[in-house]
């Protein structure tokens, strides 16, 4: 049997309460006989920076390289609301995300069938949504020069955030997308705003070219990205695969979160390109470190079991062990255990711990 090398990166906040769910999961997996992990754990964000004065070690940084797969808990919090903008805790996820070269972010937004009630939405509107969101991880205004704050001689202050991509960085993203959308409803839709920005009309045209060219049998789609943040909202069971850029995506990701009931539901997963029948990949749900419930056992911590399974899948070809885990949350929910985000008015709520254990117990059940 294979070893996966995992390189686990609790973070900061309810980041090390979800991996630590996270890490009862991979001990079942072993105990089971399933798979075998080697896990080492290291720091990020504000924890790397209370012990290193940096948000990512060279040797946390070496750990991900080597390692098969990251997960990733979350970063940040009002403790280092003081520390220089280079060395914030997020900086040290986007050195990985860039380092690594992640360009193509799964976000997948399911509403799993217990849930239809949790959303904020009508429960028609959403019940059976399954739709992708493919985000551009590397590009974009995350990382586009000039990025800085200059003083004017006028003394005031002027601050640019430059939005940059190739059609290089725009083809392969859309290809993960139509690539994706086959083994699906066979739909993209593609987000951007080519009617105020370059980088838009440069997005349409290079993702309508690679469509003509090599993906005609998929159904293509031009949406404006703000009528897109619209229609997630009005119908969002109209998209199958929604490719959109870096700053799009983060946004209308988050709306999408709220279509499965709650951003704790959210996994995602980030991919390099493939070499040598290998790829670079982390795995971390959509959430932050939620500092307003941190240490409270009270997160939900199914979006960081939920990117687990993306890994079994995505990097450690265990296609059965992820169907298995996902299969272990549904049967979770469908038996009525909450955390509190998902849980209606007046109706009972377990810790995140609870709720980790109630999807082992599930794993378990179905093994016999
Ligand atoms: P957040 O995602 O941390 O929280 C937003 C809201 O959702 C909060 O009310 C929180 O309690 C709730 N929430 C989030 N995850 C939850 C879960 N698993 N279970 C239950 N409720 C959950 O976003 P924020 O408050 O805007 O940001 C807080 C910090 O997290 C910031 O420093 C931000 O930069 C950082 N952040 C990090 C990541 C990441 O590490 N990938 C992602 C987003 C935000
Ligand atoms: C996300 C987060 C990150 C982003 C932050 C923490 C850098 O919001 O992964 O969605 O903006 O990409
Ligand atoms: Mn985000």
């Amino acid at each position: 049997m294979a070893t996966h090398k995992i390189l686990l990166l609790p973070g900061d906040g309810i980041g090390p309460e979800v991996a630590g769910e996270v890490s009862k999961v991979l001990a079942w997996f072993t105990r089971a006989g399933i798979a075998r992990f080697e896990t080492e754990t290291d720091l990020v964000g504000g924890a790397a920076i209370d012990a290193h004065g940096v948000p990512l070690s060279e040797a946390a940084m070496d750990r991900a390289k080597a390692a098969d797969a990251v997960l990733f808990g979350a970063v940040g919090g009002p403790k280092w609301a003081g520390v220089p903008y280079a060395k914030r805790p997020e900086a040290g996820l986007l050195r990985l995300r860039k380092d690594l070269g992640l360009f193509a972010n799964l976000r997948p937004a399911i509403c799993y069938p217990a849930l239809a009630e949790a959303s904020a939405l009508k429960r028609e509107l959403v019940e059976g949504l399954d739709i992708v969101i493919v985000r551009e991880l590397t590009g974009g205004v995350y990382f586009g020069e000039p990025k800085e704050i200059v003083t004017l001689e006028d003394g005031q202050k002027r601050a640019v955030d430059t939005q940059v991509y190739t059609t290089g960085e725009i083809e392969r993203i859309a290809a993960v997308a139509f690539d994706l959308a086959r083994k699906r409803r066979n739909k993209v839709a593609s987000a951007e705003k080519h009617n105020v920005m370059k980088t838009g009309v440069l997005w349409k045209e290079t993702v309508t070219k690679l469509h003509a060219e090599q993906y005609s049998d998929v159904g293509l789609e031009h949406v404006l990205a703000d009528n897109c943040a619209m229609q997630l909202v009005r119908n969002p069971k109209q998209y199958d695969v929604l490719v959109t850029d870096n700053l799009f995506g983060d946004i209308l990701s988050d709306v999408a979160a709220m279509l499965t009931g709650s951003l704790g539901m959210l996994p995602s997963a980030s991919l390099g390109a493939i070499e040598n029948g290998t790829r670079r990949a982390l795995y971390e749900p959509v959430h932050g470190s939620a500092p307003d419930i941190a240490g409270q056992n009270l997160a939900n911590p199914i979006a960081m079991i939920g990117s687990l399974a993306m890994a079994l899948r995505y990097s450690f070809g265990l296609l059965e062990a992820a169907d298995q885990l996902e299969a272990a949350i549904t049967r979770t929910l469908a038996a009525g255990t909450r955390t509190r985000d998902i849980a209606g008015p007046g109706t009972n709520a377990v810790g995140t711990t609870e709720m980790g254990d109630a999807i082992v117990r599930e794993l378990q059940a179905q093994g016999r």
